[in-house]
Parts: structure tokens; C-alpha cells; sequence
């Protein structure tokens, strides 16, 4: 069975079981400011699972373009890798655990042929919250499953994606000990403060790695060796020459250079455009790696690279050929150039600019400053030579940019991220001010239990037990028209979580962030992490007005604003 054979039979099954077969998302989720990228096939979705929004269908499946950052420097072995898609079926108060599970594995033994021997499940164990996930083995069960194994909130609890949403336990079914399918059994909303609240609506939420189902059913021991990524492998071999599976480290090579390019075409066509920010410098990323490891097996030229990740998806997606390459290519020159100077710094300073086995972390950011040199590829050049980066340093060097970009000397690091509309752009920043407003007229207890922004309006959920009085509500009305008044810049900075962390910005603090994230300053008044868009200046904004302050569940309260 081929790529295309595994999505047609896929949608076919469950169209036979009455799902909606809905297209995929964009790459650049909609509405949901507090992830970068769509990284799972129930992210459109999320505002149906949530009860924010009626739900159009009750069953649904997709399969989704996803993408996730988090092992992007895994990527080169034979498994990690960024862009992916997922095959889902979800429902919206519809069938629950037991049509869930027997959809399930009436897919994998009967459609996709598994042999029974071959297959092991698992279920949620249970903790003080959530309780063990007796439906979920007593279906299992019945369907003759006998390898039940049972796991803690690490393993079988799935979500929320971001900073909240639904989430809830899990069953996931492993084939060869490769985990093929997750079925996510949404029974709680999970606020930024961590707390669970049980949705009205149950829903189930599955997905399946499109690339691990395949690289399974065709028997390959890697994603890499399946027909998604065949005809990308042949055109880096033919590039470059060089053969794939005979050597070790130039097999990783031709794996990160297939996958990246891979990835930023994608990103390319749903709209992401490189920068120094956000998403824009997850396409940054994945373009400077290509091309750096291109060099090294002497590839320049990735059109033909492109060309053969857009054959395979012919049909499938609409990936923009002629914009691929324009965006491509311009980072790539403006990369190599900066990248032939960077690298000739470094080798002079290399021996210089160190203390024993560490490397200054002001020499690397001065790197990264000026010849655009990344810090990850600092790193990989002081690994190959047994010499580590002084990390404090280097974010100690990051902070004080800040501040002269603060005093206005240079803006590399300001602004927002393009694409996005103006009036969206103008609420992110104020969600930023009525949040920290609402945290000094009402006390620190505040903390952000959901956003929600559209060109209108935006949303603002927050932690606070009872009604705001209307002197609350004007206070804090007054004080972010106060901040929008003095014309305060926004600044923007890319940074990693623990720095964040020590350096007071609001936000959760857990795995799902990745090992970077962005924070967006307004002068002393607010720090907060957030994917952006922003405003370069609170001025920007117009009058801050508040329309609705109301309950939004217990112990959440609600308020609708508007800019005028
Ligand atoms: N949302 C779950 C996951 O990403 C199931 O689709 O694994």
C-alpha cells in the first residue's frame, strides 16, 4: 500500500461510518494565539471541543498537515522529523470510547491487514484526577485485545495544545512497538492554571502519524525509506551524488536536507514567511539547516529538491511551486552570504574567545547579531571540537540587545508577524494590557484561562471568583488606555523557557513550548509569552473599551472588549 493508498482508504473508512470528511488546516492555525504552528489534527477544531462554538458536524475526519517543532534538532536520524500528517476522526458529542475504539482497530486489523500478533494497547492508569480508564480495557477486552498496558499522565493523557484547551486520557495502539494511533478521549478543559473542568460535550479526538502508519505497513525500518520520501532521498542523491544508506553521517545529511526542504515548502505555501520571530523563525530554522548541510555535500541549488516534494503531494495539497522557490532561495542567499563571514569569524575566534572548554556566549550572540550565524549552529561547530557554549552568557548578551533595542537603536527584534490582519494584530497587543491591568486592579490570582480574537473583538478569560464591581472595570479600562496613551513600544524577543521563566514573564510554564519561545515586552507594565502577532507601539491602538464583564464557567469570569 502507497502514501496515496493510505489517506483514500482512510477516508473511505470512515465516510462508510458516517464522518464529514473536512479538508486540512492551514499550517498557521486560525484564532488560537497561543500556538505557533497546527501541531495536531484537532487544533481547527478546538472552539467545537470546547463548547465555545456549536459544532457544524458531529463526526468528523481529516487528514491534517502538522508540524512540530520539538525535535527539530532529533531530525537527521531515522525517525524524527518536523512536517508530518495525521489521520484523525474526531467526534463532537457524538460516539464516545467504545465506537472509538472498535473504528480504531477495525482499521488497522481489517483495512490496513495488521496482524493481531503484531499489535498492543494502552490505557490511562489513573492519578488523584482523572480516574483509570476501566471502559476503555473492558472494550478492549471484548474485542479479544489481551496486551493491555497501562500508563500515567505522561504516556496516556493527551493535551491541551498551547497554553489550554480540551484534553483528557488516552488509549493508543502500538504496532512493533511503534506507537501508530492515539485515541484521545476529551472529557476536560485544561486551564492555564492547570485546573481540569469537565466539558459538557464528551469528544473523541484521534490521531494516527500518517508517515509512521505507512513506514509500518510497508515494513521499512524508517519513515525515510517509504514512497513519501523516496523520490525527495533520489533528488539530494542525485544532487549531490552520493549514495543514501552507505554512509552513516552523510545519511543524516541527506535525511535533514529532505525533511527541511519538505517542511519549509509547506510552510512556504500555507503563508509563513522567514523572520526573526515566531513562526517565521521556524522557517528560518528549517532553511538555514538545509542549506547548510547542503553545502556539505555540495548542493546550492534545492529547486530540484522542491520540485520532487511538490510531485509527491501532486494532488493531495496545493503547494506553491513558483513562491517556494522565490522565498527559498531569497533566504538562502541572504544566509550563504552571511553565513561565508560568520563562519571565518568563528574559526578565527574559536580559539580565542575561550575559557578552558567553553566558548563565550557573548562572541556566539555577537555571531548571531551580526552575521546571522545561529546559535544552534554554534553549537553543532564547538560539539564536532568537544567545546561547550557558555549558555548564561550568551542570554545574558540576548537581554541587554533588548534593551538598546528598547532605546530605539535597533529593531531586529520588534515587531510582529506578517499576514496576519491589522485589527487581530491591535487586539493581541491589548489582550496584553487588559491581562496585566486586571492583574493589578484585581491581584495576582488573575491568571488567563482562554483568548479568543477576531477582527471585531477580543475575548479574555481569566481566573477570579466572583463579578468585577463597575469601579473594577472602568479601573481597569483606565489604566491600559493609560499604557496605549504613553506610547509604549512592544518589543519582541526570542528566548528560551527558563529565561522567560527567571525573568518574571506570564505564561505556563511546561514541555508544551518548546525549547524556545517568544516574549513580548511593554516597557515595565507587562511581559508576557506569546506567538504575536503585536503592534510595534501601544499608541497604535486607539481607546481600550470594555463591553461585558460576565461568568464564563466557575470560577472563570469572561470579558469582551473592544478598540475604538
Ligand atoms: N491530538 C492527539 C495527538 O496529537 C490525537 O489526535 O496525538
Amino acid at each position: 500500500m502507497n502514501a496515496r493508498e493510505l489517506r483514500e482508504k482512510f477516508i473511505i473508512f470512515f465516510e462508510s461510518k458516517g464522518h464529514k470528511i473536512l479538508p486540512s488546516s492551514s499550517l498557521i492555525p486560525k484564532d488560537d494565539p497561543s500556538v505557533l504552528l497546527t501541531t495536531a489534527g484537532m487544533q481547527q477544531f478546538k472552539n467545537w471541543f470546547a463548547g465555545n462554538e456549536e459544532p457544524k458536524y458531529h463526526r468528523v475526519a481529516t487528514v491534517q498537515k502538522s508540524f512540530r517543532t520539538s525535535d527539530i534538532e532529533e531530525v537527521g536520524d531515522a525517525t524524527h522529523n518536523t512536517f508530518f500528517e495525521m489521520l484523525g476522526n474526531f467526534s463532537f458529542g457524538d460516539y464516545f470510547k467504545e465506537d472509538a475504539i472498535k473504528f480504531a482497530y477495525e482499521f488497522v486489523t481489517k483495512e490496513l491487514g495488521f496482524k493481531k500478533e503484531r499489535i498492543w494497547v494502552s490505557i490511562f492508569e489513573g492519578d488523584d484526577e482523572v480516574p483509570r480508564d476501566d471502559e476503555s480495557e473492558a472494550i478492549w477486552r471484548s474485542l479479544g485485545v489481551i496486551d493491555i498496558r497501562e500508563f500515567g499522565r505522561e504516556d496516556n493523557f493527551w493535551g491541551p495544545t498551547g497554553l489550554e484547551g480540551p484534553c483528557g486520557p488516552t488509549s493508543e495502539i502500538y504496532a512493533d512497538d511503534v506507537e501508530i494511533w492515539n485515541l484521545v478521549f476529551n472529557q476536560y478543559y485544561m486551564t492555564q492554571d492547570k485546573s481540569l473542568i469537565p466539558l459538557k460535550l464528551l469528544g473523541v479526538d484521534t490521531g494516527a502519524g500518517f508517515e509512521r502508519t505507512l513506514a509500518r505497513i510497508q515494513n521499512k525500518e524508517s519513515i525515510y525509506d517509504t514512497d513519501l520520501f523516496n523520490p525527495i532521498i533520489l533528488a539530494v542523491e542525485k544532487l549531490s551524488g552520493l549514495k543514501y544508506k552507505e554512509d552513516e553521517e552523510k545519511d543524516r545529511i541527506i535525511r535533514i536536507i529532505s525533511d527541511h526542504t519538505r517542511s519549509a515548502t509547506f510552510l512556504i505555501s500555507d503563508g509563513v514567511r522567514p523572520s526573526n520571530v515566531g513562526r517565521g523563525y521556524v522557517l528560518r530554522r528549517v532553511i538555514r539547516r538545509a542549506v547548510r548541510y547542503g553545502r556539505l555535500i555540495n548542493i546550492n541549488d534545492f529547486s530540484s529538491i522542491i520540485r520532487s516534494v511538490v510531485g509527491v503531494y501532486e494532488g493531495v495539497y496545493d503547494l506553491n511551486i513558483q513562491m517556494v522557490y522565490a522565498v527559498f532561495n531569497e533566504e538562502k542567499d541572504k544566509f550563504l552570504k552571511t553565513l561565508d563571514n560568520g563562519l571565518k569569524v568563528f574559526s578565527r575566534e574559536l580559539h580565542v574567545q575561550r575559557d578552558g572548554n567553553i566558548f563565550s556566549g557573548k562572541v556566539a550572540f555577537d555571531l548571531f547579531q551580526t552575521y546571522g550565524f545561529p546559535k544552534e549552529m554554534v553549537e553543532e561547530e564547538l560539539e564536532k571540537v568537544g567545546i561547550k557554549l557558555n549558555e548564561a552568557e550568551f542570554e545574558d548578551a540576548l537581554v541587554k540587545h533588548q534593551e538598546i533595542s528598547k532605546a530605539g537603536m535597533s529593531d531586529k527584534f520588534k515587531g510582529g508577524l506578517a499576514g496576519t490582519g491589522e485589527m487581530e494584530t491591535k487586539y493581541h497587543t491589548a489582550t496584553h494590557l487588559l491581562h496585566q491591568a486586571l492583574r493589578q486592579v484585581l491581584g495576582p490570582e488573575v491568571k488567563q484561562a482562554g483568548s479568543n480574537i477576531t477582527a471585531e473583538r477580543l475575548r479574555f478569560d481569566f481566573t477570579y471568583p466572583q463579578k468585577m464591581t463597575p469601579e473594577e472595570v472602568k479601573t481597569v479600562e483606565n489604566l491600559a488606555n493609560e499604557k496605549i496613551k504613553e506610547n509604549i513600544p512592544v518589543l519582541c524577543a526570542t528566548t528560551t523557557v527558563e529565561w522567560a521563566k527567571k525573568t518574571g514573564a506570564l505564561g505556563l510554564f511546561d514541555s508544551k513550548y518548546g525549547d524556545k519561545v517568544t516574549v513580548y515586552t511593554i516597557g515595565e507594565f507587562s511581559k508576557e509569552i506569546c506567538g504575536g502577532p503585536h503592534v510595534t507601539n501601544t499608541g497604535e491602538l486607539g481607546t481600550f473599551k470594555i463591553k461585558k464583564e460576565e461568568s464564563s464557567s466557575a470560577g472563570v469570569r469572561r470579558i469582551k472588549a473592544v478598540l475604538e
